[in-house]
């Protein structure tokens, strides 16, 4: 692990051209984020282009949604499937307004103490919302990050190495290009290496 080297930039050069143009990248506003990450969780990407902005129309804050009865939110999440992740939602937002007051967290412990956030939300808010420079890894950049290092990763190491490469202030921009790039080019089949910013350098 020790002598694995972060990323290049080359990465966000791609990026520049290439990030594909989604609904939820116009904004900064935690909980419009939040909502997105848990729907991407397991939803296909056009899926969510097409509900995403219908459910922040009904529940646009945390108070909207928490004064809701669940059964209510569940009602706006049809077409996504796994309920379980609206209610979770739905706890999420009661709990930023009866412990946080209100006021979206934006420390990785209070994320992660959200119900349903794990290190892959959690760190998507930061990134995404408060533009924080942390690494976020779902299975796309886990693929990434093993194919370029040529290491199967454990979780702890993809993440350090994730968090080495971010370069400085392009926390966003850097994970969205990375999610893209997994999404689009460093695919499971078939991977579109002649198109890819760190062929150069990737040992797959
Ligand atoms: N999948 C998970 N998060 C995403 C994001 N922010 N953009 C595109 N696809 C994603």
């Amino acid at each position: 692990m020790s002598d694995l080297v972060p990323l290049p930039e080359t990465v966000l050069e791609w990026g520049r051209g290439n990030l594909r143009d989604l609904p939820w990248r116009q904004t900064r506003d935690p909980w419009e984020i939040l909502v997105a990450e848990v729907m991407l969780q397991q939803t296909q990407v056009q899926r969510v282009v097409d509900l995403w902005e219908a459910f922040l129309e009904r529940f646009p804050t945390p108070a909207a949604c928490a004064l809701s009865p669940p059964s209510q939110v569940i009602a706006h999440w049809v077409g996504l499937g796994y309920n379980r992740r609206a209610l979770h939602l739905h706890r999420c937002a009661v709990k930023i307004e009866e412990h946080h007051g209100g006021q979206f967290p934006h420390r990785l412990d209070d994320l992660l103490a959200l119900p349903g956030v794990g290190p892959y939300t959690a760190r998507a808010v930061l990134a995404f919302a408060f533009e924080h420079d942390t690494a976020v890894v779902d299975t796309n950049v886990d693929r990434i990050l093993a194919r370029w290092s040529g290491q199967a990763l454990k979780a702890s190491e993809a993440q350090k190495l994730a968090d080495r490469s971010v370069p400085v202030g392009e926390g966003w921009a850097w994970n969205q290009t990375l999610l893209d790039l997994g999404a689009t080019v460093c695919l499971h089949s078939d991977p579109e290496c002649d198109r890819c910013p760190l062929v150069a350098g990737c040992v797959w």
